[in-house]
């Protein structure tokens, strides 16, 4: 799995990523949640996304890492409209996560201009160590643009796969100029663009770039673009992370591989 750097070279942080929206509750209600974080950490997927957002993620990622805290790379969020509850919020993920989160984000935006004094000053205390937003909707990415400007974020996360591009318009560009990190969500479509894999044989011209599966495919699309860093998916099943992993190495496709798989999910 390639690394690459966040935060104008601070931290280097692997391309895949767990995210953890619904499906690690899923993996729980399984009993699974702790072999699935230690499946991905073994798979070298070691930065985990998650948020207040998630119902019970949170815990449930701080209950399966246990002694492994120092193996990881954590990304939540902070996601109310109140500052005590912001507070609130970053003070019980600095307690589930050994005395620091290493990234902290403002979930779509919510209140921003309240949080963004109170994450630096808690950067200033070491308690966290960067600073990004979200939005999942690009009637957002304006106001995102605007947050971004100001040059107090390291990094956004914004959905990006090849049925949703509004991202390339402004968003990857700004993020480029200005070296913000950009963590991708819904590489997969939350799963949409899986519900009819291509054939193995429309596959077949992506073999020489290490693919044998439609999820790494998508994976690949995404990182492939270089202002890109990491891509967050997520999954209940722990035997996935090996497979998703994949997406995650070298060689990257071109232009031409790119374009051939926006033209196979377009009839997913
Ligand atoms: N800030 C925000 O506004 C925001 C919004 C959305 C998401 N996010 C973050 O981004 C993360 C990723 O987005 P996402 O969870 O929506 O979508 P995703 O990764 O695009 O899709 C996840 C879905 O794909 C399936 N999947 C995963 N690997 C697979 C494989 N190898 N083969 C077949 N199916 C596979 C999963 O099902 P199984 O469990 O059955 O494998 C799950 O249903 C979230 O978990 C969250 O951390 C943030």
């Amino acid at each position: 799995m390639e690394n690459r750097s966040l935060g104008q070279g601070q931290v280097s942080v692997p391309v895949v990523g767990l995210g953890t929206w619904r499906r690690l509750e899923a993996a729980a209600a399984a009993g699974r949640h702790r072999e699935l974080i230690q499946a991905a950490i073994a798979a070298g997927i070691w930065l985990i996304d998650t948020s207040p957002m998630y119902g019970a993620a949170e815990r449930l990622i701080s209950d399966a890492l246990n002694s492994h805290r120092g193996q990881v790379f954590i990304a939540d969020k902070v996601w109310t409209p109140s500052a005590e509850g912001g507070t609130a919020q970053l003070s019980r993920a600095v307690d589930w996560y050994g005395g620091r989160v290493d990234l902290m984000q403002i979930h779509n935006l919510v209140a921003w201009q309240t949080h963004l004094p109170m994450l630096e000053a808690a950067r200033e205390r070491g308690l966290v160590g960067l600073i990004g937003a979200t939005h999942y909707s690009p009637g957002a990415f304006g106001e995102l643009a605007e947050l971004m400007r100001t040059g107090r974020i390291d990094t956004v996360q914004v959905p990006y796969n090849p049925a949703h591009r509004e991202v390339e318009r402004t968003i990857l560009p700004l993020a480029d100029d200005l070296g913000v990190g950009v963590l991708l969500m819904r590489p997969l479509g939350e799963g949409q663009l899986m519900r009819r894999p291509p054939s193995p044989a429309q596959l077949a011209p992506l073999r020489p770039f290490g693919i044998t599966t439609w999820a790494q495919a998508l994976l690949k699309w995404g990182l492939s673009d270089p202002r890109v860093h990491v891509s967050l998916t997520a999954t209940a099943q722990p035997g996935r992370l090996t497979e998703n992993a994949a997406g995650g190495s070298p060689p990257w496709f071109g232009a031409e591989e790119r374009a051939y798989v926006v033209r196979l999910a377009a009839t997913r």
